[in-house]
């Protein structure tokens, strides 16, 4: 599994500077949290990264390979996970696959072999085996975010990214999601990139965090680094501060 390589990236769109010169790279297999408030830059690298969008500058690689467009080898999870809810775990898992056979292809010809095994597979990772034949749409938000997992799992991506995965979740269910994420990636050793909101599960996970402010990186360090301090720095808002200057 390849390494990500990030340099001197921007975003602009119209007069927003989305991402503002970031650089990062990341091992292979390494489990990395993005946080960030709200208009950080956290959707927009995410984007970057999966090729959805193209930088205003710089560049991003996955191993020697410059990413420039959308790319098969990268698995997205969302925080909404566009299931087929009418189709079951299994099938929903196995439409994974359509990302390397295209979907033209995935109509005219039936998935093969390994391709169901890898859908089995993954959904065993996620610890919904038992419950594959089950109508996605008849499952608790958990369970259908873990089968939104599976299907990024059967791509057998080089990368993968989470962009807020459990935002929509109750906590427990949110806690339960992140578990099985992790051991799926440590389990394929899959360089992960996650944005989380919740700073409490994102200390129970990470083990290594991007803080992004106004499109910057403020922060890039282990689990011990992120002192309540530095969490404060990343989301603090400073407008008070100002404000406080004002009235003064
Ligand atoms: N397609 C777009 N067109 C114009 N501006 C955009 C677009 N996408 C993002 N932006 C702007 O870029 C900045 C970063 O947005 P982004 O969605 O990446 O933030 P975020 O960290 O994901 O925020 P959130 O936590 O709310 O999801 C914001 O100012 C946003 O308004
Ligand atoms: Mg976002």
């Amino acid at each position: 599994m390849p390494r990500i390589s990030v340099e001197d990236l921007s975003k602009h769109y119209g007069d927003t500077v989305a991402l503002d010169d970031v650089s990062f790279t990341i091992p292979e297999g390494e489990f990395v949290v993005l946080l960030g408030p709200s208009g950080a830059g956290k959707s927009t690298l995410l984007r970057l990264l999966n090729g959805l969008a193209t930088p205003t500058e710089g560049s991003i690689y996955i191993g020697d390979e410059q990413v420039t467009g959308k790319r098969s080898d990268i698995g997205m999870v969302f925080q909404m996970h566009y299931l087929v809810e009418t189709m079951s775990a299994y099938r929903n898992a196995l439409t994974g696959a359509l990302s390397r056979t295209g979907f033209l292809e995935s109509v005219t010809t039936s998935y093969d072999e390994s391709d169901k095994l890898a859908a089995l597979e993954a959904l065993d990772t996620v610890g919904l085996l038992n419950e594959a034949r089950q109508r996605a749409g008849s499952m608790s938000g958990g369970q259908q975010q873990r089968v939104g997992i599976a299907r990024a799992l059967v791509q057998n991506p080089a990368l993968l990214l989470a962009d807020e995965p459990v935002a929509s979740l109750d906590p427990k269910a949110a806690e339960e999601v992140m578990r099985y994420m992790k051991s799926a990636a440590a389990e394929r050793d899959l360089t992960t990139i996650a944005s989380l909101h919740q700073v409490s599960l994102a200390r129970e996970f990470g083990e290594r965090y991007i803080g992004l402010r106004d499109g910057r990186v403020v922060f890039d360090g282990t689990r011990d680094d992120l002192t309540m301090d530095i969490v404060d720095d990343i989301y603090y808002d400073d407008a008070e501060e100002e404000l406080g200057g004002v009235l003064a």
